[in-house]
């Protein structure tokens, strides 16, 4: 074989923290999973790093943490909150601090020293911080305010009811030295803060939401750059958010208040913000929210509402609002109606009736004081990517619609000019028709519409919307009386910023652009919570969606903080009699009447917390929700007390399967021997051994019920779908391999006599690929994978994808909307859903073969499965593979290329970790490393063979094995 290309082996530079001496470095820390967070809430934060050194085989041995109160302290090494001693053991991640108790507002900055297998020390790693939040409740001295609210409750069910967004702000003078200022804050609404002319942070959608009626987000900012000695100001803009603004589909079936599917959680905004000062002297001041305020709803913000969008008139001269009032200047904004702030109570009691699947009830929507303030735990909401416009095109006269290229999640920078009061309209489709127009079926009520009215600036103005966002391709501006500039459009990504942890390329470039699709897709959905769908009224945190994905999710991107948030709201839902609901935040109940949970989706209370552990080695999270999963167990039990698998709720089952539906009560029993499962590992994870050995038994029985009812004595199911055999493999049922081999046999004979195609959907789909390879059909695998037959992931890449589709076939360049066979509901049709992505589980895990082996990729598992040597088929099988996944420990890499029998594994092991690695080849004496035998090969031990491949045993490092298969 040819030795590789250097394109293949040498494209990607792995992120080094490697010191050129070769020693050890620790570095990359975080706290609680996040980079010198502000604000944390937890009394013993978890604390991590990374070792890593280019010596192979190299790792840490014993550590040392100093905490200390300031920077100074710690620069002189006196860890005066808490010094570790040198503590042995290779742990870098999820160490709980052990210091002095934790007081609200402590700042604490760290720093950790670590030993490697020599017993050399490396340095100090560079500093890092974190600050403590409000802990306790009488911390928060500044009161709940709003404006008097005198609009009358909206009762039009089918006419939108838009505020306008507030303004509230405060001038406060600073009269010493300022040695830190830091403002906590939150908002029933969202808010963005501002000082002396300058927004806060960068974060949107502050400060998030939650099921308010329980518990209110809040935030901390560290503000001492923005305070001064003498006058200043702080303000804040208030718009309707979650709170009461739209949500989900509730005005398209007519939910919530009076059925308009909005105020949802309350009537009107409200804002608690808190300004401490420290002066340089010692002394504290505090600017609290309070009736001194002042605030008014005349500002430019006319709408804003997250789905429906935002207006902006900039004729309203607000400039310079949030800045210090000076007495001799001239303040434009000082005309508006600038009126005291209320306390929220004082807008008094507002009763309505609440709709909802099955249900009316009365409720409360004046305000109620938030029972709970909890720190926001999850990467802030921000601009994570710019896209300028790749196209113009002009369909109607006057209507402009710009391209961004990709399917995106987001809003625009607005840039334009022209006389004063002109209104653009700006409208956003994820698809165009035939003739050019801009696709909106698919939005359902979401109007998806911003407007706005130009000031009439001689040097043009700009603009982009603080309180919506859209799910878009497609921009389109009409009102302007010139034909705008390319760059009068820009798209802002906006996401959770979590950090991207992965790549993928292979062979067939249709693959590797499927992959970059998912990673839009997750971007465009991991918006506050795990939402369905960006673009239509829905972008709810549908939990069967979450389950079938989150193992891909946490291939592309670092979700730990992000789903530790989300799992906080889905406990939080969690019904009275245990079930977790459809999805979470549960504003309203869905479905049938009385129905709040579905089977597969109900499971994700207990999936989604396995995966965060397997992932991140995670048993805090585990102890905090295990009474949750056990309540969540016990109902389970409850529902289905002969074990036999039932109708729960909500019968979502194998979603958008393709005419073959498995009934519900058999994907039942899968799901409740899956979850059974999964509580065993985690008891046993938190040495909870009764709890295991019973989880065991229930999965046990469960698995013997199954085998009396489903399985015939040949060895074939009574359910006779695709979906029927895979969830019977992927949950383990057939207990000797051979029976699990003969299953998938079945299985893929049965998908033979489909054309070749997929007939699963959601729950089928899924652990498809991975059935597949474990049970001996990896060939058909890959050629799934890379099948362009509809319905296949390559079909849609080749019907345009940038995106992944809801549908396989969303669009297709014969029928368009109308899909394969000319019958799509154009309402129910989205592009950027991520359920059919959860494939890249089996493009990471199995096809590169990036696995952790045990919790937190603490020791690794490379398994690469490339097609053999036989396979054919259009197009051409996958002869290479390259792709990384940075775990908790550092960059895992895997790459390898096929060439008839010979067979080339790059890879990368973290220092610190081991890998077993499943080389396919014949044997040892067939296998190289860097040219050399393996018994040469420092770092590499030989474990076993396997049929069709070697299994070794390799420390951490960089290898480059060659084998014959
Ligand atoms: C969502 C799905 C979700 C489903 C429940 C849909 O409206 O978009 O992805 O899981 O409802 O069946």
């Amino acid at each position: 074989m040819k030795s590789l290309p250097l394109l293949l082996f040498g494209a990607h530079c792995v992120t080094s923290l490697a010191a050129d001496d070769g020693a050890l470095k620790s570095a990359g820390l975080r706290t609680e999973y996040l980079a010198d967070p502000e604000g944390v809430e937890a009394a013993q934060p978890r604390l991590q790093w990374q070792v890593e050194c280019p010596q192979r085989g190299q790792g840490q041995t014993a550590y040392h943490i100093l905490v200390a109160s300031s920077a100074e302290a710690l620069a002189r090494n006196e860890g005066d909150l808490w010094d570790s001693g040198k503590v042995t053991g290779d742990a870098t991640s999820q160490i709980a601090y052990a210091g002095k108790p934790l007081v609200s507002r402590r700042q604490c900055f760290w720093k950790v020293q670590a030993w490697d297998r020599n017993g050399a020390a490396s340095a100090w790693s560079e500093p890092a911080q974190w600050s403590m939040g409000l802990l306790k409740p009488e911390d928060w001295k500044a009161q709940w305010i709003s404006f008097i609210d005198g609009t009358p409750l909206h009762t039009a069910r089918q006419k939108l009811h838009l505020p306008p967004a507030h303004h509230y702000r405060k001038d406060f003078t600073a009269a010493r030295e300022v040695k830190r200022a830091t403002l906590y804050f939150s908002a029933l609404g969202i808010a963005e803060m501002q000082i002396n002319g300058h927004r806060v942070g960068d974060a949107y959608f502050e400060s998030g939401w939650a099921d308010y009626a329980k518990r209110a987000c809040y935030r901390t900012h560290d503000v001492t750059k923005l305070v001064q000695r003498g006058g200043n100001c702080v303000g804040a803009i208030v718009a309707d958010g979650w709170y009461s603004g739209y949500v989900g589909y509730g005005m398209f079936v007519g939910y919530g208040p009076n059925k308009t599917g909005r105020n949802i959680y309350g009537r009107t905004p409200a804002l608690l913000a808190q300004l401490e000062i420290e002066y340089a002297d010692g002394s504290h001041e505090t600017v609290g929210t309070d009736t001194s305020w002042q605030t008014t709803g005349d500002g430019p913000i006319r709408e804003a509402d997250l789905l429906m969008g935002e207006s902006h008139d900039a004729r309203v001269p607000m400039d310079g609002w949030s800045k210090f009032r000076d007495p001799n200047g001239i303040m434009k904004w000082a005309g508006l109606n600038w009126q005291p702030a209320i306390r929220a109570e004082e807008n008094g009691s507002t009763k309505a009736k609440f709709f909802e699947s099955g249900a009316v009830k009365e409720v409360e929507l004046g305000f109620r004081k938030p029972p709970k303030l909890a720190a926001y735990t999850a990467p802030p909401i921000r601009v994570i990517e710019e896209l300028p416009a790749k196209r113009i095109t002009e369909p109607k006269p006057g209507t402009y619609i710009f391209d961004l290229g990709q399917n995106i999640a987001g809003v625009i920078r607005l840039k334009v000019k022209g006389a004063a009061g002109t209104v653009v309209q700006i409208r956003y489709g994820e698809m165009l028709h035939t003739d050019g127009r801009l696709m909106t079926e698919n939005l359902r009520k979401a109007r998806a519409t911003d407007f706005y009215t130009l000031r009439g600036d001689d040097a043009g103005e700009t603009w982009q919307p603080r309180f919506t966002y859209h799910g878009f391709q497609f921009v389109e501006l009409t009102g302007l009386a010139e034909k705008p500039a390319p760059d009068a459009v820009t798209g802002l990504v906006l996401g959770n910023d979590m950090q991207a942890t992965s790549d993928f390329a292979c062979s067939d470039p249709a693959m590797t652009q499927f992959w970059k699709n998912t990673v839009r897709t997750q971007r465009a959905n991991f918006i506050e919570v795990p939402t369905d769908c960006p673009q239509r009224d829905e972008r709810l945190g549908w939990m069967g969606d979450a389950q079938i994905y989150v193992r891909t999710a946490s291939y592309n991107a670092d979700v730990s903080a992000f789903l530790t948030k989300w799992l906080d709201d889905l406990e939080e839902a969690q019904r009275d009699s245990g079930a977790y609901p459809d999805y979470a935040p549960y504003p309203f109940a869905h479905g049938k009447p009385g129905a709040t949970h579905g089977t597969a989706w109900t499971d994700a209370g207990v999936i989604v917390p396995y995966t965060i552990w397997k992932v991140y080695g995670d048993t805090r999270l585990l102890e905090r929700h295990w009474d949750s999963m056990t309540k969540f167990m016990e109902w389970r039990r409850r529902a289905d007390p002969d074990l036999k698998g039932v109708s729960l709720g909500n019968t979502w089952g194998d979603w958008l399967n393709l005419g073959e539906q498995t009934p519900i009560e058999y994907i039942d029993l899968c799901y409740h021997r899956l979850s059974a499962l999964l509580m065993s590992a985690m008891a046993d994870a938190l040495g909870k051994r009764e709890a295991a050995a019973k989880y065991r038994e229930t999965a046990d029985a469960l698995a013997r019920s199954f085998r009396k009812q489903f399985i015939r004595p040949d060895g074939s199911l009574s359910v006779d779908t695709q979906t029927a055999y895979v969830l019977a493999l992927e949950n383990r049922i057939f207990t000797e391999p051979d029976e699990a081999r003969a299953a998938a046999l079945r299985l893929a004979q049965k998908i033979a006599a489909n054309d070749s195609r997929m007939a699963t959907g959601f729950l089928g789909t899924k652990p498809l690929l991975l059935a597949l390879t474990a049970n001996g059909q990896n060939d058909l695998a890959c050629r799934l994978f890379q099948s362009r037959k509809f319905p296949s992931w390559g079909y849609e890449v080749e019907q345009g994808a940038t995106s992944v589709w809801e549908r396989w076939d969303s669009f297709t360049k014969e029928h368009g909307f109308d899909g394969a066979n000319g019958k799509n509901n154009a309402a129910m049709n989205s592009f950027s859903h991520y359920s059919f992505g959860s494939v890249m589980q089996w493009g990471f895990q199995t096809l590169a073969g990036i696995d952790t082996d045990g919790p937190g990729y603490q020791r690794i598992i490379i398994r690469p499965n490339p097609p053999s040597p036989e396979a054919t088929g259009e197009p051409k099988p996958l002869d290479w593979v390259k792709a990384h996944y940075d775990s908790i420990h550092g960059r895992i890499a895997s790459e390898w290329r096929a060439n008839g029998a010979s067979f080339e594994l790059h890879i990368t092991i973290p220092t610190n970790t081991t890998a077993t690695v499943f080389l396919p080849g014949k044997d040892a004496a067939s296998v190289t490393e860097g040219g050399k035998a393996l018994a040469d090969a420092i770092g590499v031990k030989v474990l076993r063979g396997e049929p069709g491949c070697v299994v070794l045993a390799v420390e951490s490092g960089t290898y480059q094995f060659q084998s014959k298969r």
